[in-house]
């Protein structure tokens, strides 16, 4: 008899409100005047509103202190289909942009193989701040971060989410910080915002950064298997878009 995985325990995250930030300069009525216009908002127009008050010149946790600078997202505001790593890299610190580096070369690459191209979909990071060394994020990081990667989830509202490693993958799925990446892939999840504003499909697979390390365990010339895999993941994934597959439930 199957083992049914139980409901995940979506953690729950301090709400990012989009006025948050005019909040404290506002008096009440003129908070409650841009929350209602806010509804109205494009999702590029929350996306700006997110990066520029809300998160602003952030200095909530202590990688504010060694960041070149904050690496919010990029892409479509509107895409179907949204990717989420660990944490800018070396590269990604310094162009401000997620996925620029060796791993997002690998991810580009992977698009391309579907058809699609980085413009189509949204790219973004548990994270939005560089750890040093590229350490690991850890809970304190995640915790004061997370928000803000919720609300862009809200904002852009994607069909598919694709986590790209095991962080976003424990993070979206409220999963025990020792769960491993073989747990959670090879299935679709539902991610549901803890708002409850926003529900999509989740696939979980392997980071671009561990599909290279193992290339290089390899003979030239070897196809590697966790490239493979991913594909697969992929291909996946994207028949809930294009087929408009009705998601399935997490138990
Ligand atoms: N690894 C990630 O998880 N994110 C990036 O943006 C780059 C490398």
């Amino acid at each position: 008899m199957p083992v049914r995985e139980a409901a995940p325990v979506v953690r729950s995250a301090e709400p990012v409100r989009l006025p948050q930030a005019a909040a404290d300069a506002v008096p009440a009525m003129a908070e409650t005047a841009v929350r209602n216009s806010a509804s109205q908002w494009s999702a590029a127009e929350k996306l700006d509103y997110l990066r520029r008050k809300n998160i602003g010149n952030c200095q909530r946790c202590k990688l504010s202190t060694t960041r070149k600078q904050i690496v919010f997202g990029v892409g479509d505001p509107e895409a179907d289909l949204m990717f989420i790593g660990e944490a800018p890299g070396f590269d990604e610190d310094r162009q401000g942009e997620p996925f620029v580096g060796a791993a997002g070369r690998r991810l580009t690459q992977w698009l391309g193989r579907l058809g699609l191209r980085r413009d189509q979909v949204y790219i973004a990071n548990v994270l939005k701040c560089r750890p040093p060394g590229n350490r690991d994020p850890e809970a304190d990081e995640v915790e004061r971060c997370s928000p803000f990667l919720r609300a862009q989830i809200r904002a852009i509202a994607p069909k598919v989410i694709v986590c790209l490693g095991r962080y976003a993958g424990i993070l979206l799925l409220g999963r025990p910080t020792d769960t491993t990446l073989r747990e959670m892939r090879s299935r679709s999840w539902r991610y549901v915002d803890p708002s409850g504003a926003h529900e999509a499909s989740l696939h979980v697979t392997y980071h671009p950064s561990y599909v290279l390390r193992r290339e290089q365990e390899l003979a030239p010339g070897q196809r590697n298997p966790a490239d493979d895999t991913v594909m697969s993941d992929l291909q996946q994934a994207l028949s809930k878009i294009r087929v408009g597959a009705a998601a399935p439930q997490n138990s």
